[in-house]
Formats: structure tokens, C-alpha cells, sequence
């Protein structure tokens, strides 16, 4: 049993209050590997950020929990080594099952998401709450998201055709019986690189695909449901137009892809958005810079002159949120 403590990390109790006060959203990117997590920190300390640690089931299955675990205390030390504190969170991502939270928290996740947005309610709640009871009856208090409404796209292992907007109706009951410490709704984002068909977007004049708003109307109707609560949107990337057209030079093909716009996503910054979860867009990043460096030196072979310029794409595409879109810069 280890306690996120132990580790220095924290969890999001504290954060999504000064969130919530100061209208800015905590960054929650994904990581699976070593220069992710430099890229992340070296980010988050040079705009003195706090940020949020990602772990998705994939991303245990890839790098080994221990792994990552120990990943997290290095980039505590690491923050401190490069001279700025800043508070680092611990969480998983989308857990599927209560045996996947609880091993979580036992071995120093501070933070939880179990998504039982795929069960019927009755079944959401009940899962959501057991893990809830869990975390919080622990020592040093972990924190729990839970989702309702279900995101078009892959979940992880779960694929839902089609999504289904949160009802503001259910979230005070949800929140209520369940004790959760923030909520994900669905409002019209989701995951991966292709947010929504072509035929639900209009073209601007350079045939550049422009999507439907998100539905701030839900987002406004749960925020009087439950005002103060934090709220946590998923698959929030923006899919850079200047990457998808830098990895289609050097070989790719990303045909039809279209994210969320900038200016909505500092919308839902100064919401009672809290947290934004970004991973699509630094998996876009890298694989422009390393098709870019493989395809302008074909004779390279050691990784780190590969990697290591994907990683500074990474750490400029996190400063550029942390600063222009989720406004947590300056927040630690
Ligand atoms: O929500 C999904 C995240 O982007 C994690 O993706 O399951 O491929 O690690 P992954
Ligand atoms: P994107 O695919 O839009 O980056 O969303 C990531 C996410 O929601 C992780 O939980
Ligand atoms: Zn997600």
C-alpha cells in the first residue's frame, strides 16, 4: 500500500476550487512514456502550472504501472529539481471496474475516474458510489470523477456509436447519492482525432472542416443544477490544423480530421469547467515532428535525435495551453 503523499502528489480537491474561483480549467494530459512526462512537466513548471497526470488502461497495459507510478514521483522531484513547485495530480483515466480503482489508490494514484457512463444509470450510480466509499474512506483523501452522459467515439475499450448528451435532470441525484468529486458530461466533444463527420461540419473557404458548437445551452442548464460543482470535459484536443498538414506532407494521411475549437474551449475554461483532458493533440505533435525529422534526415538512428525534438514539440504545444486556452498558467 503506498499513499499519493508518500509521493508528493495531490489530489484534485484543492485545484478545482482555485479552478473554479479563478475561471480556468486544470490540464489532464495523458502519458505513457518518459518523454511525455518531460514534456508535460518541464511545460507546467515554466508556466507554472498544476496539471494533472493521465494513466489509461492502454497506457498501463504499455508501460507497466510500476512504471508509470514511479513516473510520477520522478517528475515530482523533477518539477522541484527545475526550481518551481507545482501541484501534480495522479489520475486515472476512464477505470472500467472498482478492482482497477482500488488497485489505483493503493499504490499512490491520488486521483480516480471511474467511467460507468456505459452501464445503465442504476448501474452507474452503484459503481460510482462503491468506488467513491473506497477512495474517500482512505487515509489521505483520494478524489473521484465520474461521468454521465456518453462521448461519440472510443472510450478506451468502449465504443459507442452514437452519443448521448448528460441530462441535466439526473446530475444532482447523480452527484448526491453517489458523493463524487467531479462530474464528466458529454456536450458534444469526443475522443480521438475525427471529433465529428464531415457532413456534420461546414467548410470554411480553404475546404477546412468546421464543426458544430459544442452544447454550452447543457453545459449552462447542469452548472444551475449543481452550481460550484466541478465539471470535467473529455475529449477536448483540438487537432491542430498546421500538425495534420505537417504529418500529410511527410507521408501521413489523417483524412477528415476536425477537433474543438480554441475559443470554445477557453469558453468552458472560465466555466465550471475544472479540468480538460487533452491527449489526441500531443500524439499529433510528435508524429508531426518525427515524420518531419525521419523523412529531412534519413540516416538517423538514435532515438534521441528523434525523440528528443518531438518532446520539444510536445513541451510548446502544453505551454500554448497552459497559456492561451485552459489559462492555468500562473496558478501554482
Ligand atoms: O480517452 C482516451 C485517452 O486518449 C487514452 O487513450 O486508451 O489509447 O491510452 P488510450
Ligand atoms: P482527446 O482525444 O480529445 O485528446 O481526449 C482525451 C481524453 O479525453 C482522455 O480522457
Ligand atoms: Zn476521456
Amino acid at each position: 500500500m503506498t499513499s499519493y503523499t508518500e509521493l508528493g502528489l495531490a489530489n484534485t480537491r484543492e485545484l478545482f476550487k482555485k479552478a473554479m474561483a479563478g475561471g480556468y480549467a486544470i490540464p489532464a494530459y495523458n502519458f505513457n512514456n518518459m518523454e511525455q512526462i518531460q514534456a508535460i512537466i518541464q511545460a507546467c513548471v515554466e508556466t507554472k502550472s498544476p496539471v494533472i497526470l493521465q494513466v489509461s488502461s492502454g497506457a498501463r497495459k504499455y508501460a507497466n504501472q510500476t512504471i508509470l507510478r514511479n513516473m510520477a514521483r520522478a517528475a515530482v522531484e523533477y518539477a522541484n529539481e527545475l526550481g518551481h513547485d507545482i501541484p501534480i495530480v495522479l489520475h486515472l483515466d476512464h477505470g472500467d471496474t472498482f478492482e482497477l480503482c482500488k488497485d489505483c489508490i493503493e499504490t499512490g494514484f491520488s486521483s480516480v475516474m471511474i467511467d460507468g457512463s456505459h452501464f445503465s444509470y442504476e448501474e452507474n450510480v452503484a459503481l460510482t458510489r462503491k468506488v467513491c466509499e473506497f477512495a474517500h474512506s482512505q487515509k489521505d483523501y483520494v478524489t473521484v470523477e465520474g461521468e454521465l452522459g456518453i462521448l461519440a467515439g472510443v472510450e478506451d475499450d468502449v465504443s459507442s456509436e452514437h452519443s448521448h448528451y448528460t441530462e441535466p435532470e439526473e446530475v444532482i441525484d447523480f452527484v448526491n447519492k453517489t458523493k463524487v468529486d467531479s462530474l464528466a458530461i458529454s456536450i458534444g466533444t469526443s475522443h480521438g482525432r475525427a471529433k465529428f463527420k464531415p457532413e456534420q461540419c461546414t467548410r470554411d473557404a480553404n475546404g477546412i472542416l468546421i464543426p458544430p458548437p459544442l452544447r454550452f445551452d447543457i453545459l449552462e442548464e447542469i452548472e444551475k443544477k449543481i452550481p460550484g460543482f466541478p465539471i470535467v470535459l473529455h475529449g477536448a484536443s483540438s487537432v491542430p490544423v498546421e500538425y495534420v498538414a505537417m504529418i500529410e506532407k511527410f507521408g501521413g494521411k489523417l483524412s477528415d480530421s476536425v477537433g474543438i475549437p480554441e475559443e470554445q474551449l477557453r469558453r468552458a475554461a472560465k466555466s465550471a469547467v475544472c479540468k480538460i483532458n487533452i491527449d489526441s493533440d500531443g500524439r499529433l505533435a510528435m508524429t508531426a515532428m518525427l515524420r518531419k525529422v525521419f523523412t529531412e534526415k534519413p540516416d538517423e538512428f538514435d532515438p534521441r535525435k528523434y525523440l528528443g525534438p518531438a518532446r520539444d514539440e510536445l513541451k510548446k504545444l502544453y505551454m500554448h495551453k497552459n497559456t492561451n486556452v485552459l489559462g492555468s498558467a500562473g496558478q501554482a
